[in-house]
């Protein structure tokens, strides 16, 4: 597998060397998977995903980020994969959705990369703070209140599952409703049931076709409208595919990076109490939270678009390599640097991780993200008071997941207060952008979207 420096002849990954990573997902302390890897292999691990998956697993820092900035080198584009353009797999076929291929944004490459993403990032840079604060204030507001008098709630599924879905859902131009769905429907994709998944995909392409046909007819003050009127000319079909990757980008690390947050601020009382005597800031916590249990641990793929070495591993063209969030955060060699911060918490004050990615992928929406996360927090630590865990920290589970780190429940207790009573919110329909009449919220598919939500019930995922 690996030709290393003694000479030893290479093997490949398809070897029964590679470590079959989808059997640890139970193992809580993440490290005790990365670490005797990295004793075994060096900073390149083979591994396979699932049973008939296999792929090189990146460990150390420096190689992810290498890795990660030379795309020149290490293509996203799925097309490329060896299993694929060997003819051994078909793209739409029975593959996580990572592996599959959309053609949105993160699966292409330079040209067509760069002509797919200018609208997004140009459409996310026109929210201004005071829309991006209203908003994010509003949504959560909208999920306290339905839980503010019980006096318990569960932060997972009550509040951080939700609230990314819901203000995505407000900047693509829909009424609240919609975001309860869009929150369903993102949580199952990302599980590991492939009917409910296959299910939830019909109901997504439903979602998007719908929310376009809306905006072509009468735009908005929103990111769909945005991103439609941009001068590079989206078609719908590339309009949908670039909203399914929007919203599956931005709700699952969103929201376990809520929940991670709110986690280490309820099991250990010092952070509680340094934050709440303004001797540790949020900033800091996140970053600390980042560093050790990142909301996403790992993620696929980049494919080499030549044979090259890593840490003197071998990999040929077309070998899908993992980029190793959490262990390239642990990697030893980082250890002096990155503790000698003077924080109070291991890397408070150092953002020198690799969450947000680097180079030609890199994440347009980091400011957004973080300022989800943290007005998230300081608005629900504002509206409840005498929170706290309802069960021993040594009873909360992390979900059995391979790339994203996030929690099954946060329960917790408070001091039961009643909702405000609020006016009814203007639905986004009310602000068309030319100032004309609002319009009808509803069309037949996104009508089938709601049809299917109601008649399943309002299912949690987890
Ligand atoms: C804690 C939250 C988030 C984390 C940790 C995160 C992380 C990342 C990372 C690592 C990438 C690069 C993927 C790669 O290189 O293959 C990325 C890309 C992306 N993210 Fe985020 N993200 C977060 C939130 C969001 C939000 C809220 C949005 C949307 C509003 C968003 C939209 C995107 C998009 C569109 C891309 C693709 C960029 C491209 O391929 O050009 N992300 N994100």
């Amino acid at each position: 597998m690996t030709e290393r420096d003694d000479g030893a002849p290479p093997a490949c990954p398809w070897h029964a060397d590679a470590v079959p990573l989808y059997e640890t997902v139970s193992e809580p302390d993440r490290r005790r998977v990365w670490e005797p890897l990295r004793s075994r292999f060096g900073q390149v691990a083979p591994v396979l995903l699932e049973p008939d998956l296999p792929a090189w697993l990146l460990l150390g820092y420096e190689e992810n980020l290498e890795v990660l900035r030379d795309w020149g080198t290490f293509s996203r584009d799925t097309r490329r994969w060896n299993e694929i353009r060997d003819g051994r797999r078909k793209l739409d076929e029975g593959l996580r959705p990572a592996m599959g291929y959309r053609k949105s944004a993160i699966y292409c490459d330079g040209a067509e990369h760069a002509r797919l993403a200018a609208p997004i990032s140009d459409a996310l840079s026109r929210l201004t703070d005071t829309r991006i604060r209203t908003d994010i204030t509003e949504a959560a507001d909208t999920l306290i209140d339905d839980f503010c008098a019980e006096g318990s709630a569960d932060l997972v599924a009550d509040y951080a599952d939700l609230l990314p879905a819901l203000l995505m859902n407000r900047f693509f131009g829909l009424e609240d409703i919609y975001g309860y769905v869009l929150g369903e429907l993102s949580g199952i994709i990302w599980t590991a049931d492939g009917a409910r998944g296959a299910d939830a995909v019909v109901q997504l392409r439903n979602y998007f076709g719908g929310l376009v046909l809306q905006k072509r007819a009468v735009p908005g003050s929103d990111l769909t409208s945005w991103m439609m009127e941009h001068p590079v000319g989206l078609t719908d079909r590339e309009m949908a595919d670039q909203l399914v990757l929007l919203s599956a980008a931005a709700q699952e690390p969103t929201a376990n990076l809520l929940g991670n947050v709110l986690r280490e601020l309820l099991v250990d009382p010092d952070v509680a109490r340094e934050y709440a005597s303004g001797g540790l800031l949020l900033d800091d916590i996140v970053n600390h939270v980042i560093w050790t249990e990142p909301p996403m641990q790992a993620l696929c793929a980049r494919f080499p678009t030549r044979d090259v070495t890593i840490d003197g591993t071998r990999i040929a063209e077309g070998e899908p390599l993992i980029i190793g969030f959490a262990p390239a955060h642990h990697d030893p060699r980082l250890r002096d640097a990155r503790d000698d911060t003077g924080s109070p918490l291991p890397s408070g004050h150092n953002s020198a991780h690799l969450t947000w990615g680097a180079g030609e992928h890199r994440c347009p929406a980091q400011s957004l993200a973080l300022q989800v996360v943290a007005l998230g927090i300081e608005h629900l630590l504002d509206r409840l008071s005498g929170v706290r865990l309802a069960v021993d920290p040594g009873d909360l589970r992390w979900r059995r997941e391979l790339l994203s780190r996030g929690l099954t429940s946060l329960p917790i207790e408070f001091t039961p207060v009643p909702p405000p009573a609020r006016p009814a919110p203007a639905p986004p329909a009310a602000r068309p952008a030319d100032g004309g009449e609002p319009v009808p919220q509803t069309n037949d598919l996104l009508h089938r979207v709601m049809r299917w939500w109601q008649g399943s019930g309002r299912r949690r995922r987890r």
